[in-house]
Parts: structure tokens; sequence; C-alpha cells
């Protein structure tokens, strides 16, 4: 057997993949998040035999909740929203070891609780663990947490051991540039970049990570992977849902800042980014920042490179629901977007004259999230003129990352008769008939590799700074002119006017996807 290190790029969810025996300590525990993502995952990390055999999981917040109690409710979050069924063994496993912590998040002392309660469990099993804390609470009290965590000493580096103590940060990272610099800083006066994991779930997802096997392991992509061959690119991220109960949330936040900022752009980091001389973290988050470094700064303002639209009331899989306005929890004359489109263009050698089009919208006619790169079309000497009989289009090579999940591409094809008639077809792979639809979900992966150490496929604080740098003067803009340029767009369509005029101006359209 070869004694090459195995790459957890390459091994993914690999059972070769040992983690150190860890303790995950989830900041916000009776939150959402936990019960929606976390701790479905670590049970089913658990089923999977993912986790260390020391592991243990420690709930806190500011709610006193005895220790049974946090795990029944944890129970019933995987009944809810685990992908699979509650196993009384499997989750057993893990419940034998799960406990809560209750205190402040700015609470000094109930940090030096919480690193008593971590050395009680070092001393049961008689061995040091790796400290990996999930900061899920809202944004305000990240930087409390991060400050705690070094005034306690639970963010050492080193425990004695090779193991790190290691932080998880949720989104959004900051709410404009100077916020993120500022959140940054703070990070950094406790933590070593090493030990920071700042989560973009999307970048957890199947399809997102085939988008990288898909260009570096596949030879026809990369020659027509540039401004000679590719006319344009579109990136949506499309959602049916509205607000929901969100709204308190939401109001602060908005499409550019919850969709745009981190995980659109992060589809187009991967799409344009050069080749990284490895598969290695740093080689991948190096390529990111240059490409999104490369972006040209955004002409704002009427006619300039971006829309934003609220949604209107509409239909819905055949219901009516509710415009924005209307929405609980939302101000009357709100100035929040739920739906923004950019147009980008990338100063660099590959990218020059290929306009990228990124959107997203809540309540839009169909959730899907494509990267759709169109080629240029053909020279039209010999299918030209005759349009009736030639119904050419431009070939399309679509990643569709959900739901679907799958690549297909558009080519144009002679239909079968005894004259030459054209036609586009579809090309379609699919993951769901290739490989069966039980893939992992992105949170799995995200709390496995951050275990090992893996941070590939985690933010580095310079891309959330790169990426705030293109989009906070877009905020500004738009908080200067309060809702003066704010289109509408009718709940289940697929977007405002404005957003078809920036790709007009061009001669290009929105897919369908
Ligand atoms: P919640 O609003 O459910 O809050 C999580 C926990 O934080 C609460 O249970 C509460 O715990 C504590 N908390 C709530 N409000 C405050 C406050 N004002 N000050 C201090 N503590 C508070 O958040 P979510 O679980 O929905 O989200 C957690 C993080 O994950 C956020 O940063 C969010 O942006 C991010 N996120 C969430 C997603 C989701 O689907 N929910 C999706 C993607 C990211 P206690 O009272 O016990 O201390
Ligand atoms: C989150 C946003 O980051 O992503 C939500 O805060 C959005 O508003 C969600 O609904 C979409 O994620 P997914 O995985 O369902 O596409």
């Amino acid at each position: 057997m070869s004694d090459t290190p195995r790459h957890p790029f390459l091994h993914g969810l690999s059972k070769h993949r040992g983690a150190p025996p860890t303790v995950v300590v989830i900041f916000g525990a009776s939150g959402d998040l936990t019960a929606r993502k976390l701790i479905p995952a670590v049970y089913n990390l658990s089923h999977d035999n993912l986790l260390p055999a020391d592991f243990h999981l420690v709930g806190y917040g500011r709610k006193a909740i005895p220790d049974g109690e946090f795990r029944s409710l944890a129970a019933d979050a995987i009944k809810e929203f685990s992908r699979r069924e509650l196993n009384g063994e499997v989750w057993e496993r893990v419940a034998a070891h799960t406990t809560y912590v209750a205190g402040g998040y700015d609470e000094r002392a109930a940090f030096d609780r919480l690193a008593q309660h971590i050395d009680g469990i070092e001393k049961k099993i008689g061995r040091d663990v790796q400290r990996l804390f999930y900061i899920s609470t809202p944004p305000s009290v990240f930087a409390p947490i991060i400050m705690n965590l070094g005034a306690s000493g639970l963010a050492a580096k080193h425990l004695g051991t090779p193991l790190h103590a290691k932080v998880i940060i949720e989104k959004p990272f900051g709410k404009d540039l100077t916020s993120a610099r500022e959140l940054n800083g703070t990070i950094r006066s406790v933590f070593e970049e090493h030990q920071v994991y700042r989560i973009d779930h999307y970048l957890g997802k199947e399809t997102v990570q085939d988008l990288l096997v898909q260009r570096f392991a596949n030879a026809i992509f990369e020659p027509l992977w540039n401004r000679n061959f590719i006319d344009s690119v579109q990136i949506t991220v499309a959602e049916e849902v509205g607000v929901g109960s969100r709204g308190g949330y939401y109001e602060q936040s908005g499409c550019l800042r919850d969709m745009i900022q981190n995980h659109t752009m992060q589809l187009l980091a991967l799409t344009a980014m050069e080749p990284p001389g490895s598969l290695d973290a740093e080689a991948i988050r190096d390529e990111k920042v240059k490409v999104l470094k490369a972006i040209q700064p955004l002409t704002i303002g009427p006619a300039g490179d971006v829309a934003r639209a609220q949604y209107g009331a509409g239909m819905m899989s055949g219901k009516s629901v509710p415009g924005y306005l209307e929405e609980e929890g939302i101000q009357p004359q709100s100035n929040t977007e739920t739906y923004a489109a950019l147009r980008l263009s990338i100063n660099n050698w590959r990218w020059q004259g290929v306009p990228f089009y990124l959107r997203s919208g809540k309540r839009m006619a169909r959730r899907v999230s494509e990267i759709a790169i169109n080629f240029r079309r053909p020279p039209g000497t010999l299918f030209a003129g005759e349009t009736a009989r030639f119904d050419l289009a431009a070939n399309t090579l679509s990643f569709q990352i959900q739901p679907d999940e799958g690549l297909s591409l558009i080519l144009n094809t002679k239909v079968p008769g005894l004259e030459t008639r054209t036609q586009p077809v579809k090309m379609s792979f699919r993951y769901a008939t290739t490989f069966g639809s039980n893939t992992a979900e992105a949170y799995e992966r995200l709390v496995l590799d951050a275990m090992i150490g893996d941070g590939t496929l985690f933010i580095r604080g310079d891309e959330a700074e790169a990426s705030w740098k293109l989009c906070t003067p877009v905020l500004d803009y738009w908080r200067s002119v309060g809702r003066t340029g704010m289109d509408t767009y009718a709940a289940g369509s697929w977007g405002p006017p404005s957003a078809d005029a920036l790709l007009a101006k061009q001669a290009h359209c929105w897919r369908q996807p």
C-alpha cells in the first residue's frame, strides 16, 4: 500500500478519514439551524460511522436546558429534519455523549464553566480532545463569543497534543466591508487562520464540488473555458419560498447580503478561477481570491450593472401568496430587496469581454440553482437564412446545483427526415439516475471537514472581504436612494423587467431553467 497521504478533498466522506477525538460545542443550540441542519448532520455522520470514537456533543445557550431535555429535543429534530429516519441504536451512540451547558454569550464566567465541562470530559475518557466550536447564533453575538473563547483559554492553538481548537462561524459574515474586516480582526486576535472555518453551505453541496471535478478532470472543457469560446455565463439561485417567519432577519439583510455576496459569488469564483496548482485548500482559495479581485467595480445607479426588486402578490403552486410588503414583520415601506441581479465583468486574460450575470430571488417561478455556460454561436454560413428550417441555439453547458442535480448540454441536431431541419436537443446526466439520490447533506460534509482540518470548502477571510468590497458600494447606494429604483415582480414569476434590461443591452436574455 502507498504511504502517500490521502488528500481530504479527494477522499471525501471516506471511512479512512479519521477525525481525532473531538468535542463539538454548538453555541445557539436551541436554535433553528441547530435543529434543522446541525443535529441531523451529526446523526448522519454517526450513522455512516464517520464520527471519531471519542465524540462528544455539547449544546450551549442562554436558556437552562437539562441534559435529558436537550437530548430529547435533538431526537425530535432528527425525526423531523434528518434525511434518514431515527435509528435508536445509532442515536444512542451520540446521545450517550451529549450534554448541555447554560450561559450567556458575553458572560466570561460561563465560558470558564464550559472549559471545566470539557476538562471533565477529557478526565472521564482519559485523553485530550480537539475542541470544535460551532457559532450558530445571530451575528450580534459572534464577536463576544470569540472574545470569550480567547479569554477563557478555550481557543488555545495547541492543546498539549497536535490537536487544535477550531471555530466554525455561520453566515452572515458581516453586513458590509467594514464589519467583515472588524469581524476578521476580532477572529485574528484570538485564532490563527488555520483554526477558522467560515461557512458557506453552498460549498458543501455535492454538485458544487463536482464543478471542480468537471472542470479539471475532463480535458475537453479547459481549451474552451475562455473568452474565445464562451459568450456569457449565467448563475441563478432561485427560490420558491418567501421570507416566511424570518422577516426580522431578512429586513436587515436582503437578497444581496443573504445570497449574492456569498453563495452566488462563490459559484462564480469556482466557475471562473484559474486551475489551482493542487487541490490543497490554500491553492484553491488563492485562485478564488484572485478572480474575485479581478472583477471590475460595478456601475451603480440608473442603467447600471445592478437590478433589485421585491416580490408582489402572486400565485405559487395554484395558491395565492402575499407580496413582500404584506408579509409578517415587514415594514410597509421597506426598501429591502428580495431579488437582485448583477452584470459583472472580470478583468483578466481569460474572461475579458464575457459578461457574468448573477441573479437570486425569493418567490420565483421554480426552485433552481444552476450555472449556465453559454458558448458563442457557430458562424452562420451553412445554416443561416432559412430560420423556419434551422432552429439554431447557442450551445449551453449547465450545471444544475439543485434540485435534480446534474449536468446538461444543449446541442443542435438534425431532425430525422428527408429534408434537413435542425432542432436544439438536451443531453443530460442526472446524479439520481446514475448514483441514486441519498447523498450527504452539505452540513455533514462541512462538519466532518472541519473536524479533520480541511478548509477547502470554507471561506478564507480575504475571500469574504473581496466579495464585500464589490457588494458594499451597491448597498451604500441603495441606502442613499431609499425605494427609488426598486422594481417589483409577481410571486411565481422569473423576476422583474429591470433584470431583463440588464441583459438586453448585450442582446442576451435570461434562461428559463
Ligand atoms: P436563531 O434565531 O434560531 O438563534 C439561535 C439561538 O441563538 C437561539 O436559539 C437563542 O438561543 C440564541 N439567540 C437568539 N437571538 C439572540 C439574540 N438576540 N442574542 C443572543 N442570542 C440569541 O438562529 P438560527 O438558528 O436560525 O441561525 C443561527 C445562525 O445560522 C445565524 O447566524 C444565521 O444567519 C445562520 N443561518 C441560519 C440558517 C437557518 O436556516 N436557520 C441558514 C443559514 C445560516 P438561547 O436563547 O438559548 O441562547
Ligand atoms: C441561506 C439563506 O443561506 O440559504 C436563506 O439565508 C436561503 O435565505 C438558503 O433560503 C437557501 O439554501 P438552499 O440550500 O436551500 O438553497
